[in-house]
């Protein structure tokens, strides 16, 4: 991909080279590119869809209600924010505007967007060497464990990726969509906390 830098080794010039990345159509109703941030390396990474409003105004993955919500089920779950390098499959924001233009509704991408930020997703994965990946919800897990895979089926179990691990859960904005959100809520602590032991054994 000809928007990657030449040091494809360091965060910094992969973040300042994603900012001017045109591999898709998304940069233009996006306001920036949201890339990952987190430690570098970090045990854990975690990868989400795509960035949404807020993220979209503030530049950073996580920030808005998902992000929040993320965050408690993090705590919860015995992890902290803080040791996780947070990114997502797209970087860009994708949305429809409404009818009287106040409101930006998430769109979900497509694949050919998807396969567009992939080089960003695969760079990162690199520079960060996780031991284990957490993928949060249907796009990110079937970006990096094959269109088939279903977070339904397979959600809450450590499983073996590439030389690492990697292990799926939902998505904190299907949480806040729940008809039983507490019990999604829960839903979602239970995996994390596998991530948390898992690590642990390690150790
Ligand atoms: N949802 C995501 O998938 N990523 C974000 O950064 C925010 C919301």
């Amino acid at each position: 991909m000809h928007f990657l830098p030449a040091d494809t080794g360091s965060i910094g010039a992969l973040r300042s080279a994603a900012a001017g990345c045109r591999a898709c159509h998304l940069y233009q109703q996006a306001t920036q590119t949201v890339f990952g941030e987190g430690p570098v390396p970090a045990d854990i990474m975690m990868v989400g869809e795509q960035p949404g409003d807020i993220e979209d105004r503030q530049g950073h993955p996580f920030v808005g209600p998902a992000g929040r919500l993320l965050d408690k089920a993090l705590a919860e779950a015995g992890l902290d924010r803080s040791q996780v390098y947070l990114t997502n499959a797209v970087k860009h924001f994708k949305h429809t505007t409404t009818a009287d233009s106040k409101r930006r509704i998430h769109a979900k991408p497509n694949q050919t967007e998807i396969t567009a930020c992939l080089p960003w997703l695969e760079s990162e994965l690199g520079v960060v060497r996780p031991k284990l990946v957490v993928v949060l919800g249907s796009t990110a897990a079937q970006t990096l464990a094959g269109r088939e895979f279903k977070v339904t089926k397979s959600r809450g179990k450590v499983m073996p990726w590439r030389d690492i691990k990697l292990l799926a859960t939902v998505h904190p904005s299907s949480v806040l969509r729940a008809t039983d959100r507490h019990e999604a809520y829960e839903g979602l602590v239970e995996d994390l906390k596998k991530v948390a032991s898992s690590l642990a054994r390690r150790r």
